[in-house]
C-alpha cells in the first residue's frame, strides 16, 4: 500500500497523545486515528511517495534492524538527492554539487544526464499543461506494473510472469553496449516502442507521441539511479557503528558545515563519494560514449537461399549441444528452455538457497515472492529482445545482463553466426534422439 509520509506521522503523534487520556476519549480518539488512516488509504492515490527498497534494505540490516534515525537519514537524503514523485530533483543541481566541484568539468556534464523538463512531465499525477501536453506521463503508462519507485512492484505486478522490470538495480537485459555498461537512451527508446515480447511489457509505438517517449526514457534514468544511490546508502548504513549516523551533508548542503566538520568528512568522501560519482559517470557514459560494437557481417550462408545455409545450422546445433557453447546445459537438448530451472536472476539473488522463513519475512516486508530465472524456450520462436540476426548475435555474443546468461567469450564470429541460425531454425527442428522434454515442461515456458 501507497502511505503519504506526513500524513502517516500525524496519525501517530495523535495515537501517542491519546494514551494520556481517559478511557473513552481513547475510543473517540481511535475512529479518529481510524478515519485519519482511511484519509491516507483514499487520499494517497494521487500523492504517492517513493517506498523504501525493502529488499536492499533488509539484507543490509542483516538480522539487525537499522535504527529509525538511520532509515531516516536515508529518506531525507534520497529526497534531497531526488525530490519527490511529484516534485523531482536532480542531485547535480543542489547539494550534491559541492562534491562533484572536485573533479573538474563533472559538475557540468552531469547535467546533461536527463533533461530536467524530461522528468517534470514525466513525474506527477496525470494531467495537462496549458499547451495540451501530457504530463503524469509515468503513473498513466508505466507505473501500475514498474511501481511509483521503479521497484516493479506495481499492484498488477504479482500477476505477471515475468515480472516487471526492478529499474533500482540499473540492471538491464536488451541492450546493444557491451558488458555491464549501461543501456543508451536508444535501446531504452527501442524497449519503449517495441515492448517486450512474450512478456506483459507492452509497445508504446502508437500509444504515445516521441516527446513523451524521451521523456519517459529520462524518467526511467532517473528512477535507476534514485535506486541505485538507495542501494548504496543503505551500504553504507550497514558500515556504521550502532548508534552512529550517515554525514547529512549530501541533504542539507556541504556549505552549512563548520571548517572542522568538512575536513572530517573529507576522508569519508574519498571513498564513499567516488561510489556514488561513479554510477553518475557510468550512465553519462552510456549517453556521450557508449561501448557498442557493431556486429561483423554474417557469412554469406546465412540466407536461408544459399546452398550452404542447412550446413551452418548443423554447425550452429553442434555448438549447442558440445562443449564450445554448452548452451543445452540451461537450454534443453530440445530447445525448451528446460536444462537449468534453479537459477536466480540479478532482482531474486536475495533468495537463492535461503530458507522458507526467512523468504517469507522478506515479503512480508514488501518483496515480491521471489521466482527463478527460466532460460528462453526457443521452440514457441520468440525472442524478447528482438529476433533480427544483428540483435540476436549480440545477445549471444553479450550474454543478457541481470539473467545469468554468460557471455559467449570464447567463440568465433563464425562460431556465433551459427548458433543464431540454429536457434532461429529450433522451433521447426524435430524432436529426436530419445531427448524428450523434462516432464516439468508438458505445458511449454515462456
Ligand atoms: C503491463 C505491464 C507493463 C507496463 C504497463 C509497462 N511495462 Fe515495462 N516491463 C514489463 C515487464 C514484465 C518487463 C520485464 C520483461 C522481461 O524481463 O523480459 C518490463 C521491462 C521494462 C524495461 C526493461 C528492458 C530491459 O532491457 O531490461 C524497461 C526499460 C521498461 N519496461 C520500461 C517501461 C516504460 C517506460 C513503461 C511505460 C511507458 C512500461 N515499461 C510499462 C511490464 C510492463
Ligand atoms: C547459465 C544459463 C544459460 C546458458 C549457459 C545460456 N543461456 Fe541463453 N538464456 C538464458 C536465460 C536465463 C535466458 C532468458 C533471459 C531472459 O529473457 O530473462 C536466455 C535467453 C537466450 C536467448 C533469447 C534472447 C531473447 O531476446 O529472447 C538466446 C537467443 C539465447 N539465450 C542463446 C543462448 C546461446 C546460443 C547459448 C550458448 C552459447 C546460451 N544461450 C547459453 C540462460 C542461459
Amino acid at each position: 500500500m501507497m502511505t503519504c509520509g506526513w500524513e502517516v506521522k500525524f496519525a501517530v503523534r495523535r495515537r501517542k497523545r491519546s494514551s494520556a487520556i481517559m478511557k473513552k476519549q481513547i475510543q473517540i480518539a481511535n475512529i479518529v486515528v481510524g478515519l485519519f488512516i482511511l484519509t491516507i488509504f483514499l487520499g494517497c492515490a494521487d500523492k504517492p511517495s517513493f517506498q523504501f527498497n525493502a529488499v536492499s534494505k533488509k539484507e543490509a540490516e542483516n538480522g539487525t534492524p537499522f535504527s529509525a534515525e538511520q532509515s531516516q537519514d536515508v529518506a531525507n537524503i534520497l529526497t534531497a538527492l531526488f525530490g519527490t514523485p511529484d516534485d523531482p530533483a536532480m542531485p547535480n543541481v543542489n547539494s550534491f554539487h559541492w562534491y562533484l566541484q572536485y573533479d573538474e568539468g563533472y559538475a557540468e556534464d552531469f547535467a546533461t544526464l536527463v533533461d530536467f523538463e524530461n522528468l517534470k512531465r514525466s513525474a506527477g499525477p496525470v494531467s495537462s499543461d496549458e499547451n495540451g501536453d501530457s504530463r503524469g506521463l509515468y503513473r498513466e503508462h508505466c507505473a501500475h506494473c514498474h511501481g511509483i519507485s521503479g521497484g516493479g512492484d506495481g499492484p498488477t505486478a504479482l500477476t505477471l510472469n515475468p515480472y516487471p522490470r526492478d529499474f533500482r538495480h540499473g540492471v538491464y537485459k536488451f541492450k546493444s553496449t557491451s558488458g555491464k555498461a549501461r543501456p543508451t537512451d536508444d535501446d531504452l527508446m527501442h524497449i519503449i516502442n517495441e515492448g517486450i515480447p512474450g512478456t506483459s511489457m507492452p509497445s508504446f509505438k502508437v500509444a504515445i507521441n516521441d516527446n513523451e517517449k524521451k521523456a519517459l526514457v529520462d524518467y526511467v534514468k532517473y528512477l535507476s539511479l534514485r535506486g541505485e544511490i538507495e542501494r548504496l546508502l543503505w551500504t553504507m548504513t550497514s558500515e556504521l557503528e550502532t548508534g552512529e549516523r550517515l554525514p547529512l551533508v549530501f541533504a542539507d548542503g556541504y556549505d552549512k558545515l563548520s571548517e572542522e566538520e568538512k575536513d572530517n568528512l573529507m576522508g569519508w568522501f574519498e571513498e564513499e563519494g567516488a561510489k556514488v560519482e561513479s554510477l553518475f559517470k557510468s550512465w553519462l557514459k552510456a549517453k556521450t560514449s557508449p561501448n557498442v560494437k557493431q556486429p561483423p557481417t554474417a557469412p554469406e550462408s546465412f540466407d536461408p537461399k544459399h546452398p550452404e545455409h542447412s550446413t551452418l545450422i548443423a554447425q550452429g546445433r553442434e555448438i549447442f549441444h558440445g562443449k564450445a557453447g554448452d548452451c543445452k546445459s540451461c537450454h534443453g537438448f530440445t530447445g525448451y528452455g528446460d536444462g537449468e530451472l534453479n537459477n536466480y536472476d540479478v532482482w531474486n539473488q536475495w533468495a537463492k538457497g535461503k530458507s522458507d522463513d526467512y523468504i517469507a519475512e522478506f515479503v512480508n516486508d514488501g518483496a515480491l515472492p521471489p521466482r527463478t530465472i527460466a532460460p528462453r524456450n526457443f521452440r514457441n520462436g520468440v525472442f524478447r529482445g528482438g529476433r533480427d540476426p544483428n540483435t540476436l548475435y549480440r545477445r549471444i555474443k553479450e550474454g543478457i545482463q541481470g539473467a545469468q546468461m554468460p557471455n559467449a567469450a570464447t567463440l568465433t564470429d563464425d562460431q556465433i553466426w551459427s548458433l543464431v541460425a540454429y536457434v532461429r531454425n529450433i522451433k521447426s527442428e524435430p524432436i529426436t534422439g530419445g531427448q524428450s522434454h523434462l516432464p516439468v515442461n508438458d505445458k511449454p515456458i515462456n
